[in-house]
């Protein structure tokens, strides 16, 4: 193999170091550089595509145009490290940590409770840390702003902003009213209910105790970096990869002129469109010219007629340029700039806005585009540059189609954008619907302009534009024709909708789907227009009352109010312990999450995290892509060949047992379903692997029937186990009997984990005794173990899994994980080799199931004062292929139908439906909101037949007395009526809801809605042997204590909870106590985190344990009655060792005590539902 050119050094600094280096790789991303070459794992990753925001950090630059430096955050999974010359990055490790000092923002959202399972929250810490650098006391909207692009999956945003607010000018948390009193509640019942409960606090955190904020303690921007930019290089740096050169000119000429020589090769500038294409698409681009040193690209100048900006500027400059034009010009003229503005500030998130450019925006012409509708309207002008010269070309639907007459010649590019004023008479609007306000992409996004004749309402011109309805942002230039010369009133309104359901005619596979949604959105953007526009004319009028324009009702006023985004708003009340109890006690106190600090310093090892082993290979699952088919052949040849791959596992390696006969690890002759894993690759790097896979060819023969809906699997009598049915009273008889019957159809869809740490393990074979330890990130290690000893055909006691903690689970990563195990057991121990695996985003997605979607028809018999007498509910789940815990679900789901009400007569049939799906799973609350939205449904349509409040009729068919549930549960309703009535009473339910009713009344658009809703949920599992845990405590003769028990840390904070009942019971501080981690060794057979018993269980055995263990030291507690665990440490030191100071005659010579397979019937849940009410507005 040829030796590559020699590449420019590349230079840049992290956390303050410089680094240098010889061979970049233009494929490398920041994210891999910091994690595999830096070690610096803090920065995570979560999706690698932009879009949660785990992986953001901090780049300084020096801005040439301002002459200052830019501090802005970045995902830097998107960010390749050529793209760094010149610049400083920060990361979570480089502001602080727990072993030096922490930094208030790292501080703040430990103590805040503002993380949980901790896997976003060096994100959450770098958004909020870049906010700081630039603005020291930021407004709540800056706050909101910095954290748009970040995702949490467990914590709820209202903790983190709460930490984010203690740096606002002014915060109005919720949170630190003391008085406990929310500012959401109304009306005075509430005040009595809380004089009522004094016990009840709110304080999580002093902000007083918090270390002030001080900028002179961050990190400088490097003096080095500063000479560099004030003398710029002007030669290009060429920096080659393997496969890819990058090519960074220092001039505008050198640019062109490589532009001429190489007109294929893309210019990249935030790579935010280019990356994520490259990505899914599997395409290589040999060269990529990066303009990042032109200053040319960067230029703003503004004329009396408009604005140019460069298409260098990235969407975040682009927004503070806009922002100064609007507070200088006369509002007339920046209508195209305020519509601009206005789709900028939900435009991605934060990261995204500071790394994409306006040229890659424009350029990249997805269909989805925010702003291209605008600058259409708005008849912005691109000034495009080559070797030849300037020239404009109008900014239209033309150029966006990318017809070849309308688009930029290859040797060309982008040099800016011109935006013309807008004038006097002249309106312009921007429209979004997405599903979130913030980071997600628009369903349709519209820029509508009209000018009018002056004074008058006779429209002179018409553009409409909409994204999202075709291949390309489209213009409606014939209804627009249609329309010049109408009147700007309703009988035009009419028109217009008519002829736009007819121009813009989205056809049945317009991109994203949901065709009819959008049609409706196409009118109803117009409509908003229009009431806009003529809402802009009545101010007009004041000026020039020589025109009479139509009013707006005042019902129809409600349609032109955006929805603002602003944060979550609430307080946390909990009861506080009693007076009496010891202070050392923690148990019912807010005590942080043990990890959190190192959460937020990046210091919390995941899976991931750990680093490399000796001799490591990186395994990459290979997956059907095929719904339904036999596998023909697979031909590994190519990919054995390939450099660095060192061998390909299949069924045939397995020496066990491959899985179940009906749900094999490695697909065996058929494949059920696509993303089905049928071998894995594993080679010396990730990046290999990932390119290895590409060359295997499996041939297939699709197979019939391919099943997906659950309509189809009825249709085809497709199911994974036999029906469950739940039948009481005398369904049919109580049918007759009733003055009203009401049929119905449920459909509820499916939901993705989206934890947001990939499934990952590391399976490390050992040289003895074919032993293997298990890194594994997973809700249940015992599985994982078992899994592995059957596939591997090897005892259980030769392996053991480790989980330290878990990136979120949400019932995920309960059964998955032994499958990803089991294969790369079978990988290392092939190989010999330690095994890597971690899914990236897509393949997670692609391969895991998620919530089961649900049909249910429901038959429901009431009396007219709404009390039911007979339900009758059928039910189909989507299990998927396989059947995973599609029974169990279907079986949780029957049982829970009743939810909170009594019904005498009733009948409750459910079946999973095979399709050939990736097989569902289990997932937070196992059936029970699918199920409960169809009993909930049948209230709803009671209360409309009956005339009657839905509050009504659940109150009325709630259980009243004590009673058995269909579950034959013995269940007294006392907590769930005391629930109900003070959630009505403490959310003013009744106040609302009449202010609500006013509300519409009142408006004819905009509606709200409020619902409160009973919820009876029994934890646990319904094999009641599964209600055990062990646990096993040493304390050391130092006097420091180590906890293990069964449970996992996902986040739920369950070691620290184990912690409190240890201090508890041992009557010793949580500080001289530790918990390592969730071992198979030290504590086997455990069941799975999950069914939220988790802490119930391991809390027994851990205070069983403790118990014993006291017992054993009563004998030298008796010697010094009035002494401290640091007086009995010092004696203990001295006997324990020796003497077995157990009366029993246990002659164990440490200290350990355990307690194995506690049951805790006593305490199940199962016995005492746990009633939680939610309560929506
Ligand atoms: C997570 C995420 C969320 C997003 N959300 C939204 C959203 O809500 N709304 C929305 O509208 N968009 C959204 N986007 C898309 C985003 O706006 C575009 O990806 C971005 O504007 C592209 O700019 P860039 O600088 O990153 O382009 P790059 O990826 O660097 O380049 C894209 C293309 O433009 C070409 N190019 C760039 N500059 C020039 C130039 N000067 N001359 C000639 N060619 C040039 C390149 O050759 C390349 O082909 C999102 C993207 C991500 C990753
Ligand atoms: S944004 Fe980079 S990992 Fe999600
Ligand atoms: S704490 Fe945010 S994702 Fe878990």
């Amino acid at each position: 193999m040829s030796c590559p050119p020699k590449s420019d050094d590349l230079v840049f600094f992290v956390n303050g170091r410089k680094v240098i280096e010889r061979n970049a790789d233009p494929e490398v991303t920041l994210l891999n550089f910091l994690r595999k070459n830096l070690r610096l794992t803090g920065t995570k990753y979560a999706c690698g595509r932009g879009g949660c925001g785990a992986c953001t950090v901090m780049v300084s630059k020096h801005d040439p145009v301002s002459a200052k430096i830019r501090h802005f955050s970045i995902t830097a999974c998107l960010v390749p490290i050529c793209s760094l010359y010149g610049a400083a990055v920060t990361t979570v490790e480089g502001i602080g940590s727990i072993n030096t000092r922490l930094h208030p923002v790292q501080e703040r959202i430990a103590r805040s409770h503002g993380t949980q399972c901790g896997f976003c929250t060096p994100g959450m810490v770098m958004s909020m840390y870049t906010l700081l650098r630039n603005h020291l006391q930021p407004s709540e909207e800056q706050l909101m702003e910095a954290l748009g692009g970040n995702l949490c999956r467990c914590t709820g945003y209202r903790p983190i902003l709460a930490s984010g607010r203690t740096f606002c000018v002014e915060s109005t948390d919720c949170q630190k009213k003391r008085t406990g009193k929310c500012c959401l509640d109304l009306g005075g019942n509430d005040s009595s209910s809380l004089s009522r409960e004094s016990d009840i606090c709110t304080d999580l955190f002093v902000e007083e105790e918090f270390q002030p904020l001080d900028p002179t303690q961050e990190l400088i921007f490097p003096p080095e970096l500063l000479r560099m930019a004030k003398n710029p290089e002007k030669q290009t740096l060429t920096f080659h990869g393997e496969r890819v050169t990058w090519i960074s000119p220092g001039t505008l000429k050198d640019l062109l002129e490589l532009k001429a020589k190489h007109p294929e090769a893309p210019l990249i500038l935030g790579n935010t469109s280019l990356g994520p294409a490259m990505k899914s698409q599997g395409r290589v681009h040999p060269i990529l010219l990066s303009p990042a040193r032109i200053s040319e690209l960067s230029m703003v100048f503004k004329t009396s007629d408009g604005l140019t900006i460069g298409a260098g500027c990235s969407l975040a400059q682009v927004k503070d340029i806009l922002a100064e034009q609007v507070s200088e010009l006369p509002e007339e003229k920046t209508q195209t700039y305020r519509a601009l503005l206005k789709h900028l500030k939900s435009l991605a998130g934060q990261q995204i806005r500071n790394m994409a450019s306006l040229g890659g925006h424009v350029i990249s012409r997805h269909c989805y585009s925010d702003l291209n509708p605008i600058l259409v309207v708005g008849n912005a002008t691109l000034n495009v540059i080559s070797e030849e010269g300037t020239r404009q070309i109008p900014l239209n639907d033309h150029f966006l189609a990318g017809l070849a007459s309308a688009d930029l010649k290859p040797e060309e590019i982008l040099e800016s954008v011109y935006i013309p004023h807008s004038q006097k008479w002249e309106f312009v609007s921007a429209f979004r619907q997405a599903q979130c306000q913030q980071n997600a992409l628009a369903d349709v996004s519209a820029g509508m302009r009209v000018i009018l004749e002056e004074a008058t309402d006779t429209i002179k011109e018409l553009s409409l534009s909409y994204g999202g309805v075709g291949e390309s942002t489209i213009g409606a230039h014939k209804s627009c024709q249609q329309l010049i010369g109408r009147p700007w009133n309703e009988p035009m309104l009419e028109e217009a909708c008519r002829l736009l359901l007819e121009e813009v005619s989205l056809p049945g596979w317009a991109p994203g789907g949901r065709v009819e949604f959008k049609r409706t959105l196409v009118v109803s953007f117009f409509f908003k227009f229009y009431l806009e526009v003529l809402q802009e004319l009545k101010k007009l009028v004041k000026v020039s009352d020589s025109h009479h324009y139509p009013e707006i009702s005042d019902r129809f006023l409600s349609a032109l109010e955006d929805f603002p985004v602003t944060g979550p708003r609430g307080v946390q009340r909990y009861q506080s312990v009693d007076s009496h109890q010891s202070l050392q006690d923690p148990v019912g106190r807010p005590i942080m999450h043990l990890s959190g600090l190192k959460h937020a310093t990046g210091e919390a090892i995941f899976c991931d995290d750990i680093p490399m082993v000796d001799r490591e290979l990186f395994m990459v699952l290979v997956t059907s892509t095929k719904a339904h088919a036999k596998i023909i052949s697979i031909d590994l040849s190519e990919a054995l060949e390939l450099p660095g791959v060192v061998d390909v596992i299949t069924a045939e390696d397995i020496p066990g047992t491959n899985g179940a006969e009906d749900d094999k690890l490695l697909a065996v002759d058929e494949v059920l379903c696509v993303g089905q894993i049928i071998c894995a690759v594993v080679a010396e790097t990730d990046v290999q692997a990932k390119r290895a896979i590409e060359k295997i060819k499996i041939t297939y023969k699709d197979l019939e029937p391919i099943i997906f809906t659950i309509n189809d699997a009825i249709k085809h009598n497709s199911f994974l186990c036999p029906e469950k049915k739940l039948e009481q009273g005398n369904i049919e008889e109580a049918f007759e009997k009733v003055d009203q019957i009401v049929e119905g159809e449920v459909h509820v869809g499916g939901q993705e984990h989206f934890y947001m740490e990939t499934q990952r393990v590391i399976v490390i074979p050992k040289a003895e005794d074919k032993e293997l330890d298990i890194y594994v990130s997973t809700q249940d290690p015992a599985h994982v173990q078992k899994t592995v000893s059957s596939t591997l055909n090897i005892p259980i006691n030769r392996i053991t899994c480790h989980v330290k903690r878990v990136g979120g689970g949400f019932g995920g990563k309960v059964g998955r994980p032994a499958v990803f195990g089991a294969i790369a057991a079978v990988g290392a121990i092939k190989t010999g080799r330690p095994i890597r695996l971690v899914l990236d985003r897509e393949d997670d997605m692609l391969i895991t199931g998620g919530r089961h979607p649900l049909f249910g028809k429901y038959k429901v018999g009431f009396m007219n004062n709404g009390r039911i007498k007979a339900l009758d509910i059928e039910c189909f789940i989507n299990g998927g292929c396989t059947l995973d815990d599609s029974e169990q679900v279907t079986e949780f789901l029957i049982l829970k139908l009743e939810n909170a009400y009594k019904i005498r007569n009733l009948r409750f049939r459910g079946r999973a439906c095979m399709t050939n799906l990736p097989s569902n799973t289990a997932f937070r609350g196992f059936g029970f909101p699918q199920g409960t939205l169809i009993t909930e449904s049948c209230i709803t349509a009671v209360a409309a037949k009956c005339g009657l409040l839905p509050e009504e009729i659940r109150e009325k068919n709630m259980y009243k007395t004590i009673d058995k549930t269909i579950y034959k549960q013995a269940f007294s309703p006392e907590t769930l009526i005391r629930c109900w009535n003070e959630c009505l009473d403490k959310s003013s339910f009744h106040s609302r809801r009449i202010q609500v009713e006013e509300f519409n009344k009142k408006n004819y658009w905009k509606k709200k809605g409020i619902a409160i809703i009973p919820m009876k949920f029994s934890v646990g599992f319904a094999a009641t042997s599964y209600h055990q845990a062990a646990a096993l405590v040493h304390i050391y003769t130092d006097g420091s204590v180590l906890v293990t028990h069964g449970g996992n840390e996902l986040g739920q904070g369950i070691h620290t909870k184990m912690l409190q009942v240890a201090s508890r019971e041992l009557k010793l501080p949580m500080s001289y106590m530790h918990i390592c981690e969730t071992s198979t060794a030290t504590v086997p057979n455990t069941i799975a985190t999950a069914a939220s018993i988790g802490s119930d269980v391991n809390g027994k055995a851990v205070q069983n344990a403790c118990q014993i263990l006291l017992k054993r030291l009563e004998p030298i507690i008796k010697k010094n009655p009035g002494g401290t665990w640091e007086d009995w440490k010092l004696l203990l030191n001295k006997e324990s060792v020796f003497q077995p100071l157990d009366t029993s005659g246990d002659t164990r010579p440490t200290w350990t005590g355990r307690r194995e397979k506690e049951t805790l019937s006593h305490t199940m849940s199962m016995e005492q539902p746990v009633l939680r009410l939610k309560l929506t507005a």
